[in-house]
């Protein structure tokens, strides 16, 4: 069973009453283990790609299975879980809580998680 597998996602943004088709019909599959790099120049629709596989953004049109959840099914609060407990990012811009330290910031998910067995 593969773990992501993304069916004829599409995501359009509308600015200026134009639409932007920014992902039009992706479909791929990736199994646990896999290392898969993205590429494309700048503007090409990496970031709005790994925001819809996430459920970080929603999606215009398909299907985004990960490991059996249909992200599109699920409600924010759930969505957030599964991003929580199984998916890791390391985003291009620092998303630091300015009210906390680094090492607060660092360990806050954690904190959050069923991972705080660990800490
Ligand atoms: N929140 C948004 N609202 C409107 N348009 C957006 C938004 N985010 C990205 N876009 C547009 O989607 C296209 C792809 O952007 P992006 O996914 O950031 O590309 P990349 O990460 O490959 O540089 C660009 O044309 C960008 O202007
Ligand atoms: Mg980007």
């Amino acid at each position: 069973m593969s773990s992501l597998v993304v069916k004829d996602l599409c995501k359009s943004y509308v600015a200026n009453k134009k639409q932007n088709n920014v992902l039009r019909n992706i479909s791929f599959q990736i199994q646990e283990g896999e290392m898969v790099s993205i590429m494309g120049p700048s503007g090409s629709g990496k970031t709005t790609l790994l925001y819809t596989v996430s459920g970080m953004d929603s999606m215009t049109a398909g299907s985004v299975d990960f490991f059996g959840k249909e992200l599109s099914k699920l409600k924010a609060n759930d969505i957030s879980e599964v991003r929580l407990n199984e998916m890791g990012f390391v985003f291009q811009q620092m998303y630091m809580l300015k009210n906390l330290s680094v090492y607060d910031n660092i360990i806050l998910p954690a904190y959050q998680s069923k991972a705080q067995k660990m800490l």
